[in-house]
């Protein structure tokens, strides 16, 4: 939510901050700004509506010079996307300027304050006040930028990733966080690179600093980096190195990320049980679990936290489990969970799910469960991240950098870590017999190549998806394991597509849905063939009894349902438990499809952001 990129060095500014920009569109796309100081000390603000191109468009026959600045690209919160509300935002003289994610939450009181003392807002934004505040305390206390940032931000109550350009001091460059994620990357020659995350920064250099809450951090034209917390304490900064490749932010020749993404899941899925599911010697490996196993033996319930997508995959988990490890799973909304006075005891596990691992109402509910005394755990894509920083053990999904807004491979890989898990906790807590984890082992080592199998149904989706592109409404049902996918493809078509969609359990069906459905309605059925199989069959007749459109995702070599769908999608045959790993897959192609054939934006539909990093 909302990107940052921030340059100092000896180069110019301007095409860091715009190829910045345009890595961190992903993140929020209403518009985008940059902010230089020019020759003379001059600050230079130049902003835009809409996407990063319309700022190229509108500096390209003046580029922006200077050898520092900032750049945003923002996702509004306060204020309707404007060039007035776009960052970077000034302070009333004109001296600073300053770019913003996450959201003061006493922006009135102070946006009061400084009414009083004779500021004049031009924006919408709470942004702003932060930018005039700043200047205020600077022009009152004669502080430097450093200190007043300090001395300001102790008053400021909310979430903040902020980065501070001052136009009197051009050989320097403040930023400060609090409960939004920021990241500084130290280059070979004197130059510093910020960025909301790694994307923008790698380019440039493979050494990062990730600043911690409640951190400012000043970077000088000479090299140096110096942290103090608002508290007034020195932090020595600790730089690390990240593995992340640049052609792994391309698009490889695919015409959309997401189209990339779903064709990268053979991969994202090896590489996430790598290591973790041995078939030669027929064993799991968790070490995350391993080095806390006392927490997981004495465990009387797991918790799983998550959001969105995340979610979803915390619901496969649940039947995971439960089923081969035996442990009560509750699964929850983190905004939820954390608003409602949850009954948290030292013998539950906590289990949090985040691709981005930054967002906000994920991180604050691990912190009240950590508060509470539970032990967590997490799985996050986004190596370095807030909640991998934050939990006590975890497991990377290896899915790499996931830039669709809409998530793909970060869900299987997510469900395919979680599968490695609930086997190892079940093998190690004697509840799965023997015959059961060996299927699933050299399952789940098999699964790459069956998700291989389903990308080539890719044209046969796609001549269904013109039939679907018309409709308003449409579908999904699926039971057991198969439920939680359905709430994942009926997501994926609102997200990208803008069309309404419902996910159900297929019999819960006829408690409401089904007086819905008529034959403008595409019912999409998971029919898989597992233990409930014959219940969807059934399932499946009353839907056509009511004449709705029938799309039916079966496993290969079926002829019942077949017989009763206006059209079938074949997935490969496997264990249950590992069947969501594969009919998410056409999920990801129709909902890909019709939202092209809709002439949407795939990458970055609209109100959406990639992280949520406001509550
Ligand atoms: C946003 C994204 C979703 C994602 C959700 C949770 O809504 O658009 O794709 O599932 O946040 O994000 P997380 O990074 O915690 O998995």
């Amino acid at each position: 939510m909302c990107g940052i990129v921030g340059y100092l060095g000896p180069k110019q500014a301007y095409p860091i901050l715009i190829d910045g920009l345009t890595r961190l569109e992903y993140r929020g796309y209403d518009s985008a700004g940059i902010a230089t100081l020019e020759e003379g000390g001059k600050l230079r603000v130049e902003k835009k509506e809409g996407k990063v191109a319309n700022l190229e468009a509108h500096v390209a026959e003046d580029i922006p010079k200077g050898t520092v600045g900032i750049g945003h690209t923002r996702w509004a919160t306060h204020g309707p996307p404007s060039d007035r509300n776009a960052h970077p935002h000034a302070g009333s003289k004109g001296r600073i300027a300053v770019i913003h994610n996450g959201i003061i939450e006493n922006y009135e009181s102070l946006k009061d304050l400084l009414s009083d003392r004779g500021h004049t807002l031009v924006s919408d934004t709470d942004t702003e006040v932060l930018a005039h505040f700043i200047e205020e305390v600077m022009t009152s206390t004669g502080l430097d930028l450093p200190e007043a940032l300090r001395i300001a931000l102790k008053e400021v109550v909310g979430a903040y990733a902020i980065v501070v350009l001052d136009q009197s001091q051009p050989d320097r460059l403040v930023a400060a966080r609090k409960a939004s994620p920021l990241v500084i990357g130290v280059g070979g020659k004197n130059d510093f690179f910020v960025g909301s995350d790694a994307t923008p920064i790698v380019a440039h250099t493979k050494n990062v600093v990730y600043l911690e809450d409640e951190e400012v951090a000043t970077m000088t034209r000479d090299g140096k980096l110096s942290i103090r917390t608002i508290g007034d304490a020195d932090v020595t900064p600790e730089i690390q190195a990240i593995e992340l490749e640049i052609a792994s932010l391309e698009k490889g020749g695919y015409e959309h990320f997401m189209l990339k993404e779903i064709y990268e899941q053979p991969r994202s899925i090896r590489d996430s049980i790598r290591g973790r599911v041995n078939l030669q010697r027929g064993t799991t490996t968790m070490s995350g679990i391993d080095e806390n196993w006392g927490e997981w033996e004495k465990a009387q319930r797991i918790l799983i936290l998550g959001c969105g997508t995340s979610w979803h995959a915390g619901l496969v988990a649940e039947y995971l489990f439960e089923s081969l490890a035996r442990i009560p799973v509750e699964v929850e909304y983190a905004s939820e969970f954390r608003y409602r006075n949850p009954i948290i005891r030292d013998t539950d596990v906590v289990l949090a799910i985040s691709q981005s691992g930054e967002t906000a109402d994920t991180l604050a509910a691990i912190r009240s469960a950590k508060d509470a005394g539970a032990h967590i755990f997490g799985v996050c894509n986004v190596v370095g991240s807030s909640i991998a920083r934050e939990t006590d053990a975890g497991a990377y999904t290896h899915a790499g950098p996931e830039i669709g807004v809409a998530s793909t491979k970060a869900f299987t890989a997510q469900v395919a870590v979680l599968t490695a898990m609930a086997l190892h906790v079940g093998r190690r807590l004697g509840r799965v017999d023997d015959g059961v984890f060996m299927r699933l082992v050299s399952g789940l080592d098999n699964i790459p190549g069956l998700v291989e199998q389903c990308l080539e149904s890719a044209p046969a989706i796609g001549e269904i998806a013109k039939l679907f592109a018309g409709a308003e409404n449409a579908l999904y049902l699926g039971r057991g394991y198969q439920f939680p996918v359905a709430l994942e493809g009926a997501l994926k078509l609102k997200e990208i597509s803008y069309i309404h969609a419902e996910g159900y359990p297929a019999a819960e069906m006829k408690h409401g849905p089904i007086a819905l459905i008529d034959e403008d309605m595409p019912v999409i059925f998971i029919a898989t063939q597992d233990d409930v199989y014959e219940k969807v069959v059934s399932n499946i007749q009353e839907v056509k009894a009511r004449g709705g459109q029938i799309l039916a995702i079966v496993t290969e070599g079926d002829t019942q349902v077949k017989s009763l769908a206006d059209h079938t999608v074949e997935v490969p045959r496997a264990h249950e438990a590992l069947a969501p790993l594969l009919t998410a897959i056409p999920m990801q192609l129709l909902s890909y499809h019709i939202a092209l054939l809709r002439g949407c934006n795939v990458d970055q539909p609209r109100n959406l952001a990639k992280s949520v990093t406001v509550e």
